[in-house]
């Protein structure tokens, strides 16, 4: 098997085929979360990292109004084939998560798989999460899934997935090369076993992740007072099963509201002959 050191987000292919296989769990939760915790009728939803668009498609044909970007322009340009193959237009754009804006606000928006841990600094995590906040209409849905650090061992630190796309196999694993607490790094390393019936190929990368403990995540969020958490949930993505979050868990769906506009309540005016005695 020939081996390839390379950014496997450059083969969408392949990544659709691990990650696209099945989704229904997530749509699914997405929809409920959006019926149950959304201030307002959900209609627009933006995903930031939008990768190969495995989620926009199915959300566009339920009747969304979808767009997405991402850093990468091989899997912008799927996603938008792909959304245009399904009679929708190509709303996916080259373009950095931790600075965009949107044309106009959206209902909500979701970025399910730990995509957030890619912004390396607390900075570009910071200016994210304003970025969303600005493109959320008041009462809007940030649905943010993130694998956190537990304080103390971690249940697993590889995982393995295949699937079978006609005659195309592949299989995908993932596994830490450490973890950097202090820094808040982890080196994780994936590999992407290729088969199809002319070729076999193996294909290597390596890329560093932020990392993130429950309070981390908390004090972060605290700083982008736009947003507040709602509910929590894990990766089993069951709407009926909330999560309590602490420092042993390790994946978790954070559901955050836009809090409202703050009123604009009249300055009171003291009346004339009455002095105004309050503290300045
Ligand atoms: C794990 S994939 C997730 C893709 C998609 N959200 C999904 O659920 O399948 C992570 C994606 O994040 C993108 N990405 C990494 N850093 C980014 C950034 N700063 N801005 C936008 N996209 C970024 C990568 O190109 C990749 O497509």
């Amino acid at each position: 098997m020939q081996t390839v050191r390379a950014r496997l987000y450059d083969y969408p292919k392949y990544y659709d085929a691990i990650f696209g296989a099945d989704c229904k769990a997530e749509f699914d939760f997405l929809r409920a979360v959006f019926r149950r915790y959304a201030k307002r009728p959900v209609r627009r939803v933006f995903e930031p990292a939008c990768g190969t668009g495995r989620l926009l498609v199915k959300l566009a044909a339920a009747g969304y109004a979808v767009s997405g970007n991402d850093l990468n322009p091989a899997a912008v340009a799927y996603c938008n084939r792909r959304l245009v193959r399904h009679g929708f237009p190509a709303t996916a754009s080259v373009g950095d998560m931790a600075g965009f804006r949107l044309a106009r606000p959206v209902d909500a928006a979701f970025n399910t798989v730990s995509s957030f841990r890619h912004l390396e600094s607390e900075a570009k995590a910071r200016s994210h999460l304003d970025c969303v906040a600005t493109s959320l209409a008041p009462g809007g849905l940030y649905v943010l899934g993130i694998h956190l650090t537990p304080l103390g061992r971690r249940d697993c630190d590889r995982e393995t997935w295949s699937v079978r796309r006609g005659r195309l196999a592949v299989v995908s694993r993932l596994r830490s090369l450490g973890m950097d607490r202090r820094r808040r790094r982890e080196r994780i390393r994936v590999t992407f076993d290729v088969s199809t019936p002319s070729r076999q190929l193996r294909l290597v990368d390596e890329m560093t992740l932020r990392t993130y403990t429950a309070e981390q995540f908390c004090r972060l969020l605290e700083a982008t007072s736009a947003l507040e958490i709602v509910a929590t949930f894990d990766f089993g993505y069951d709407i009926g099963r909330p999560i309590r979050v602490d420092d042993r868990t390790e994946d978790v769906v954070y559901v955050l509201r836009k809090r409202p506009r703050p009123s604009r309540r009249p300055t009171a005016v003291p009346s004339a002959g009455a002095p105004d005695n309050r503290p300045v």
